[in-house]
């Protein structure tokens, strides 16, 4: 089967590397980290977008730069990549799990509105897989309660609500561009915002304290130094102009595939809202209903990997079952939901979208098989 590897480059990364090379401005306060932040941002429909090492860091410095901290209680969903949590955990503030819908795979409102307290600052919004969490719901709840909203859309590059883009959507959007994410430069993180003073403490964290157009060795707050380099900068220019016609590419194949796939018994796949108009498709998640299904998720999971489908059985544990919060540390609500998805859903990476139209009938094949065996 010819499913494509990733990450994928061509000349461009090479032309716009050896620009970087030759203008001797290799660091952080190289222009390609400004024209690539002027356009992320212009690609979100932002007005300011400050990028960082990676997308752990860039959620430490929204929590921080919105005022977050020990005492401080931050709702997040008990599934995600255990940087959501443990950003809230790095800020001194006490992550609150929540439960996840059954089929979006996002943290279910309800849940969210049951889980505040007097304590509660902010909630944290993944976009697992790339899908959006309900903001219908979450943007007029973290009004009503003068919260903080956070979209963690570290999966999420070029997804839209409403014609909007993840990331501008919430008071702070955070973007990781980690080696396996649908934009790459081996590691990278992007806060986006529309908020021009949240920007400005975001930025001085980032940078060592420092105020926007202020001296080099002026230090106003305690910040650290998160800059990516101009190496970077570069690479994601070149993955960013690439990224409309990928997901055009994973959109057609996700829709091929489910399509292939409607009639078989027990297998459903993640739920995009009617509100979501585009989905950059990061993860293509499903569940797989054993006593329907006639096989289980992890029997499932087997047969796909022995025909050479690359395939994750989920997460082994939701983020409250991780060591690090085993001992306390954060508050959890029930989560029968995703204390089941740990069973039974499984998701297929990006690059298996990636492929020509007779990969994703095979991959189609592959995947029925792996249910009829
Ligand atoms: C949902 C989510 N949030 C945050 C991160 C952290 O990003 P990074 O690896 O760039 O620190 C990831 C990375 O996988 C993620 O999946």
């Amino acid at each position: 089967m010819q499913i494509p590897n990733w990450p994928v480059y061509d000349h461009r990364e090479v032309e716009l590397l050896q620009e970087v090379l030759a203008s001797g401005r290799w660091g952080g306060h190289s222009d390609f980290v400004k024209r690539l932040e002027a356009q992320f941002a212009a690609f979100t429909g932002c007005a300011h977008a400050v990028s960082a090492m990676n997308g752990t860091v860039t959620l430490e410095m929204a929590l921080a730069a919105a005022g977050i901290g020990p005492g401080d209680e931050v709702i997040v969903p008990a599934i995600s990549f255990v940087a959501t949590a443990m950003a809230v955990s790095r800020v001194g503030a006490t992550p609150v799990f929540v439960d996840i819908e059954p089929l979006s795979f996002n943290m279910d409102p309800q849940r969210v509105a049951a889980a505040i307290t007097p304590r509660t600052k902010a909630i944290i919004a993944v976009h697992f897989g790339a899908a959006i969490a309900d903001m219908d719901r979450l943007i007029p709840l973290a009004a009503e309660h003068g919260l903080a909203l956070i979209e963690d859309a570290a999966h999420a590059q070029g997804s839209e609500w409403r014609g909007r883009r993840a990331g501008s959507l919430g008071l702070a959007g955070s973007f990781s561009f980690q080696n396996s994410k649908v934009m790459t430069a081996g590691e990278g993180g992007m806060l986006t915002t529309n908020d021009a003073a949240f920007a400005e403490r975001a930025w001085s964290i980032m940078d060592q304290g420092r105020q926007p157009g202020g001296g080099w060795f002026h230090h106003y707050v305690a910040g650290s130094n998160y800059r990516i380099t101009g190496w970077q900068a570069a690479v994601l220019l070149a993955q960013l102009e690439r990224l409309p016609e990928q997901i055009c590419r994973r959109t057609r194949n996700a829709a091929m595939l489910r399509a292939e796939l409607a009639d078989v018994p027990g297998l459903a796949f993640q739920a995009v809202p009617k509100q979501q108009n585009s989905n950059s498709w990061y993860l293509f998640l499903g569940r797989v209903d054993s006593p329907r299904a006639g096989c289980t998720r992890d029997e499932f999971h087997r047969a796909l990997a022995a025909q050479g489908v690359p395939c994750t059985p989920f997460y082994p544990h939701t983020l409250y079952g991780n060591p690090l919060y085993r001992n306390g540390g954060c508050r959890v609500e029930p989560c029968p939901v995703a204390e089941a998805c740990i069973v039974d859903a499984f998701w297929l990476p990006h690059r298996a979208l990636l492929g020509d139209e007779s990969t994703t009938r095979e991959i189609a094949a592959a995947m029925r098989a792996a249910f009829t065996r």
